[in-house]
């Protein structure tokens, strides 16, 4: 009777109603024994013949036909030949399904670099198509070279393709799967005790922490997960290439199902075998992230709702004068006139002096631009005068009526919107390949800042937002709201069969143009329906902003972008937007900024102390203390609430002063691994299973994070709470040392496993550094600019293994804003390696300098820290390329038990 078990099943009505009349009505199976304690289970699924049976094509290429089945497809007319195909690029495998009838599907015009990946394993991933040739239906599954589970499996069947639902299923090796997004997350791997499905839309929407299970859709989306298929630890990826709205359910099997509106299925399936080797692999294909300026690592002050430019300077001056390090000053829209992009509002006129004035204590300034455009002032006249596009309605609709009330656009086909200013606004269209809009962008940058001299451009509301799409009553500021062809002949976009969950998640009266613009306008110069490219509306503004920013600065600076899609970590950072002050936050938002690593946008934080509401001192507190050692690292707030920058309180600012001191301290190290980032598409922030994935206990590890391989913290998450525990791996060879470096026990080394250790507010939160590692500093100061002249320090702590102690380290260096940076050779680059001896005097530590650019200068090195060397440590000669040196150096160390 073709009865599947509850957990291994592919939900037929992956919308709300099911009942078992419109299911059977389908062809599906109705299951009438509802489960109370398995409440998700789907009880109308799909039988398991449904898909496509195969018929040998050309090599590596097979032509699928539509299998007889009692499963009508509702959401559209099934293709009724799929062509699939593979092919490797380096390690990575690609398999591509398209109909055959299309030659023209659309896929996402991204041009993301597909560099070949490598492996540090021999495994080869294999393709293995089944049932070719045969009435049964297509299944595949991806195997490494000789051995190990599947690591997909799609004989759960369920493969579906028209030209609007798009589905394919597949059974996983393990549940310990990460990733997926913009969600937000409770826990940094996934729940298959249940069934859950993500949409993928991106969306101007809050994250909602407080609810148990919040699976809406945020501001970007990322359809990428990482999976640790096997109990020796090894890792892949997988990635499927498509802007259309899209959503994935986890399954209780496990088992995964993929479900989108559009484009086609072009997976990519990355080896691994490690969890960072899945995200370099990743980042090969897609690209690596930016290199951030260096001022762009220190903390940063915002909130919306400063009132004039004296709120700004007072905020400021309280946080300098608490001795609190500052770098990037900011201003929300406040700073416009009436909204307005590239104006200055009068309560501002100062705002350019200011900015003279900040540059010159060695701060730096970040100023928000919105996309949409107000469509009656001079910027968006030069657009038209310039060429530039943008989105409109297509060329048969009729244009409403209100574009008649601006005379600018009463004959063009601009759809216009509302977002904050005063009238009707445009929306630029980014994927416009002529270059105009672009061009036309950056030359209002350049203006403007020829007036303010910014050094960062933060990208806002670009899902794109909307305010009051669809809604009949007027609209904000009285403008009359855009209203899309949800009925009649021209709804075939903006009410497609099957919405996904990012409509029916929130609700009848929801569509997929609720708070964005109409489906069926046209981008790319008119090349595109924005049904398709939606998504990628963050990610075109961000390359253009990238490049309107250099343009204007001449500089490096740094774009940060609420909205982002694979491949946007090239131009931007990310803040994981409007988030609530409360704990459920902060904890989550350390899951978020560890799972933007793993999407290529190592350049992220959350709002310091919580954007809407009002945080308590104490949940402040820990928050600056956290979020210190996030990348990104900004307080921020929401308009008509009280200052919560750290200096309103004293023991706020005490902790963010420590905090922040320590984390000026490593910045060399901070910095360098960016480096790394974006030359070889390494993770900045990691969790713990991805440098220990074959100790289980790490697997759901999710309240610390790494910095690199080398730097454990330990933040304090909850209220009320003058301790901490966390984990310290003892590794695969138990020989890993963690030496505690804040306040308590400095240099001892924590046994290794779980510890409780002691973090009152008066103290900082733990941070361990693990041994094997040499870590470049130099001494604190309250701006990067002053700090990054300081002497340089390195800190030595030795692998614990007597008598075969080692460590390592790295520091790149450039003068942290010249443009373009890392990937033209223009920094300097040196190494180091400490090597133990059981013999005193017998330690060596060498210093290599494998690149140094001529005219670039670096502070001297002053001093070596060493942990975990068991003899005093007395030095005999000192070499610089080899002739003799005297210097000066003093050294703590550490000679207790290892
Ligand atoms: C929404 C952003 O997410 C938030 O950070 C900002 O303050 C407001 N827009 C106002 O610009």
């Amino acid at each position: 009777n073709g009865q599947v078990n509850p957990s291994t099943r592919i939900d037929c009505y992956p919308q709300p109603g099911s009942n078992q009349q419109n299911c059977q009505s389908r062809g599906c199976i109705w299951d009438s024994n509802f489960d109370s304690s398995n409440p998700t289970v789907p009880l109308c699924y799909l039988p398991t013949d449904t898909g496509y049976t195969g018929a040998n094509g050309a090599p590596g290429t097979y032509i699928l036909t539509k299998k007889a089945s009692s499963f009508v497809n509702p959401y559209g007319a099934d293709s009724d030949h799929v062509i699939v195909s593979s092919q490797s690029i380096g390690k990575t495998l690609n398999v591509r399904f398209v109909d055959q009838s299309f030659t023209n599907r659309y896929e996402p015009p991204i041009g993301i670099p597909k560099n070949p990946s490598t492996s540090s394993s021999n495994d080869v991933l294999q393709f293995n198509p089944n049932s070719v040739g045969t009435q049964d239906p297509f299944y595949f599954t991806v195997t490494r070279s000789n051995n190990g589970p599947n690591l997909w499996d799609t004989s759960i069947g369920g493969l579906v393709f028209s030209d609007k639902f798009i589905q394919i299923a597949t059974h996983l090796p393990s549940k310990n799967v990460y990733g997926f997004g913009e969600a937000i997350h409770p826990s940094i791997r996934h729940d298959f005790s249940r069934y859950t499905t993500w949409a993928m839309f991106a969306r101007d929407e809050a994250p909602d922490s407080a609810s148990a299970l919040d699976t809406k859709n945020l501001y970007g989306v990322h359809p990428f997960y990482i999976c640790v298929e096997s109990e020796d630890g090894k890792a892949h990826g997988v990635f499927i290439l498509n802007s259309n709205a899209q959503e994935v359910t986890t399954g209780m099997a496990p088992h995964l199902v993929y479900r989108t509106i559009g484009g086609m299925l072009d997976l990519y399936f990355f080896p691994g075998p490690t969890p960072e080797e899945v995200v370099n692999q990743y980042l090969a294909l897609i690209g690596t992230p930016m290199l951030p300026a260096y001022w762009s690592l220190g903390f940063q002050l915002c909130r919306w709702g400063y009132q004039s430019l004296q709120d700004i300077q007072a905020a400021v001056n309280r946080t300098q004068a608490a001795g609190i390090p500052l770098d990037v000053v900011f201003s929300d829209i406040d700073y416009m006139n009436h909204d307005e992009d590239f104006t200055t509002g009068s309560a501002f006129a100062g705002l350019s002096q200011y900015v003279d004035q900040l540059h010159t204590q060695g701060l730096h300034v970040t100023l928000i631009f919105d996309p949409a455009i107000e469509v009656d002032y001079d910027t968006f006249q030069r657009g038209l005068t310039q060429g530039a596009r943008f989105i409109e309605w297509p060329a048969s609709y009729p244009v409403p009526s209100t574009n008649s009330l601006y005379p600018l656009t009463a004959n063009t086909k601009i759809m216009l919107g509302a977002v904050w200013p005063d009238r009707h606004t445009a929306f630029p269209d980014f994927l416009d390949e002529t270059g105009a809009t672009d061009q036309w962008w950056a030359g209002e940058f350049s203006t403007y800042h020829s007036k303010v001299k910014f050094d960062g451009i933060w990208i806002d509301m670009n899902e794109p937002s909307n305010f009051g799409t669809n809604q009949a009553s007027t609209g904000h500021e009285g403008i009359a709201p855009l209203a899309c062809p949800l009925t009649g002949s021209n709804n075939a976009l903006d009410s497609p069969p099957f919405q996904t969950q990012a409509v029916y998640l929130f609700g009848n009266g929801n569509y997929l143009s609720t708070k964005t613009l109409c489906m069926l306008g046209k981008t790319g110069g008119g090349s595109y329906d924005f049904y398709d490219t939606k998504n990628l509306y963050g990610w075109s503004e961000a390359r253009a902003t990238k490049k309107a920013l250099n343009t204007a600065t001449g500089k490096r600076g740094v774009v940060i972008s609420r909205s982002t899609f694979p491949s946007a970590g090239r131009y931007t950072g990310h803040w994981l937007g409007d988030n609530t002050a409360r704990w459920e936050d902060l904890r989550t938002s350390v899951i978020g900024a560890m799972e933007f690593n793993f999407f290529g946008i190592p350049y992220v934080g959350s709002d310091i102390c919580g954007f809407i509401g009002i945080p308590t001192m104490e949940l402040c507190l820990r928050w600056q203390q956290m979020g210190a050692f996030h990348p990104f690292s900004r307080n921020h707030n929401i308009a008509g609430t009280p200052p919560q920058d750290p200096a309103v309180w004293p023991l706020v600012a005490a902790a963010a002063k420590k905090a922040l001191l320590f984390r000026y301290h490593y910045l060399p190290y901070l910095y360098s691994l960016h480096y790394d980032a974006t030359l070889y598409g390494h993770t900045v922030l990691r969790p713990l299973f991805f440098e220990f994935p074959s100790d289980s206990a790490t697997l759901t590890l999710d309240k610390q994070f790494l910095w690199g391989s080398a730097f454990l913290i330990t933040p304090v998450l909850s209220e009320g709470a003058e301790s901490v525990d966390g984990y310290f791996p003892s590794g695969a060879n138990n020989n890993e040392v963690w030496y505690s470096i804040y306040d308590y026990n400095y240099a001892q080394a924590t046994p290794p496993g779980p510890n409780q250790l002691p973090a009152p507010v008066t103290s900082m939160i733990p941070v361990h550094v693990r041994g094997g590692y040499i870590l470049p500093r130099q001494a604190p100061a309250t701006t990067t600019t002053a700090a990054k002249t300081n002497p340089f320090e390195l800190l030595v702590a030795i692998k614990g293994a007597r008598g075969a102690g080692t460590a390592q380290g790295q520091l790149y260096w450039d003068d942290g804003e010249a443009s373009p940076s890392a990937v033209d050779g223009t920094y300097s680059y040196y190494k180091w390696n400490f090597a133990y001896s059981e013999t005193p005097m017998g330690a060596q530590l060498t210093l290599q300098r494998v690149n140094t650019v001529n005219g670039m200068p670096i502070p001297t090195l002053d001093i070596i820290e060493l942990f975990g060397y068991k003899f005093s440590p007395s030095f005999q000669s000192f070499t610089l390329d080899g002739n003799p040196l005297t210097l000066n150096m003093s050294s703590s160390f550490y000679n207790g038990p290892l």
